[in-house]
């Protein structure tokens, strides 16, 4: 085969064989096929799509590119969740303990946070001493003893869409619903979970702005996972405003305890709830028809009896961590300067622009541009307010928190445009907007 008839059958708007994916995926893993060809082929997928087998094709070839972590020895059923990334989004934070205290062993890998979007690996490098990069051996050393472990994705694991997605982000071909759905679905086949929840985002503060746009994603990747005989959940849920109220490494941490102490925002409280128990009725392998129910009900009572945070204590303290910053939030990471922007006037909240805040927080220090840059995890944005709510002039809507004062002034020219308030009355925002199931 040759690369150069594979980039041009694909130009043409040919559908690829399985053969000729693998090989093409093989070769740029290998270093065989250059950048310049492999970057040609993806403008050409970027523009001419792909089928749903050859996209099939594409995530198994990516998955099956480097180690695939086998973890029935130490998990019968695995059960993961992912999400498409967004703003404030410290929903595995809590998810994972939640559904590990109800008696499911939970094996996750999560990410770094690049542009507008979160990490759950710098939220929880923000406590001290908590060790993201564990073996393989160690990974399933402490899910065994302790049912959760929660690091970082070894480069060992489906090496091609790492490849590949260095690649996408200098060639302007990221935003295409095959590569994207290949590109997460290759990590979580390879990761070794049985059965799949996918939180995927819609709205300022997402990949995907429109709900259509998110139900085609969403569905790409169940149908892709129900091919490679995994079990589906994918729920379309609401990223225009940020998720809870913090947004900035430390700060989410903090609400992320606050919530597993039975308190934290409503939403993210509803969010983390519906996720669970999304996946504990999917680890259950309960098909009832009250299965969710049930998993609701029990989450409840973990989340009130205190078992979800004690859970989340002992994942800390099995990875290193300190968990006196967990039983003392204070003593996270902490900005220097704090300033309160208050509302220009008194009505209802239209709009809390998750975009705007995200940038604000990037202004800060709190995310990266680029892979390499380093976090200041203290730093980041309170959003008091919610869309729909009735606020009086002058009521506080953000608080900064800031270790620079140059930096604290370009976040605020953010803020400032990032909330509009009206005279007449606001429905409060959908948390979800649709929940896509693959075949049970
Ligand atoms: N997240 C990924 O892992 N890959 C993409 O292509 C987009 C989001």
């Amino acid at each position: 085969m040759r690369a150069t008839d594979i980039i041009a059958r694909k130009r043409d708007g040919e559908e690829l064989s399985t053969e000729e994916i693998r090989w093409f995926v093989a070769g740029y893993t290998a270093d065989t096929i250059p950048d310049y060809q492999a970057a040609a082929w993806l403008m050409a997928v970027y523009l001419r799509g792909m089928s749903r087998r050859e996209t099939f094709d594409l995530t198994v070839a990516m998955a099956e590119s480097g180690d695939q972590l086998d973890l029935s020895p130490v998990i019968p059923y695995a059960v993961d969740k992912h999400s498409t990334g967004g703003v404030g989004d410290k929903v595995t934070l809590v998810v994972l303990p939640l559904v590990a205290a109800a008696g499911v062993p939970v094996a996750k890998m999560s990410g770094r946070g690049l542009g507008f979007s979160g990490g759950t690996l710098d939220k929880l490098e923000s406590i001290p001493g908590y060790r993201v990069k564990l073996s393989d051996d160690e990974f399933l050393r402490q899910v065994r003893e302790h049912g959760i472990v929660l690091g970082g994705q070894t480069k060992s694991l489906a090496p091609a869409d790492g490849k590949f997605y260095a690649l996408r982000d200098v060639t302007a071909t990221v935003s295409s619903l095959p590569l994207i759905a290949s590109s997460i679905m290759s990590k979580k086949l390879a990761a070794g979970a049985n059965a799949i929840v996918l939180d995927v985002k819609v709205g300022a503060g997402a990949f995907m702005r429109e709900v259509e746009e998110a139900r085609a994603l969403a569905q790409i990747m169940v149908d892709i996972g129900v091919s490679a005989g995994r079990q589906m959940v994918a729920l379309l849920s609401d990223m225009d405003q940020p998720l809870g109220e913090a947004v900035g490494n430390a700060l989410e941490v903090r609400e992320a305890v606050e919530t597993l102490r039975g308190g934290g925002p409503a939403d993210l409280r509803e969010h983390c709830l519906t996720i669970a128990a999304h996946m504990l009725r999917l680890g259950r392998q309960d098909t009832a028809s009250d299965g969710l129910e049930r998993a609701l009900d029990d989450l409840g009572a973990l989340l009130a009896s205190g078992a979800g945070l004690n859970k989340l204590r002992e994942l800390v303290e099995a990875q290193g961590g300190d968990v006196r910053a967990i039983d003392d939030p204070n003593l996270l990471p902490q900005a220097h300067l704090h300033e309160v922007i208050s509302a220009p006037r008194g009505g209802w909240v239209a709009r809390v622009d998750a975009l705007r805040v995200a940038q604000a927080t990037l202004e800060l220090g709190a995310g990266r541009e680029k892979k390499e840059d380093p976090i200041d995890p203290a730093v980041g944005v309170v959003a008091h307010c919610k869309v729909g709510d009735r606020i009086e002039a002058g009521a506080p809507v953000f608080t900064i928190h800031a270790n620079e004062e140059g930096r604290l002034v370009r976040a605020r020219a953010q803020l400032d445009q990032a909330l509009d308030v009206v005279d007449h009355s606001i429905p409060p925002r959908p948390a979800f907007y649709a929940t896509i199931y693959g075949n049970e």
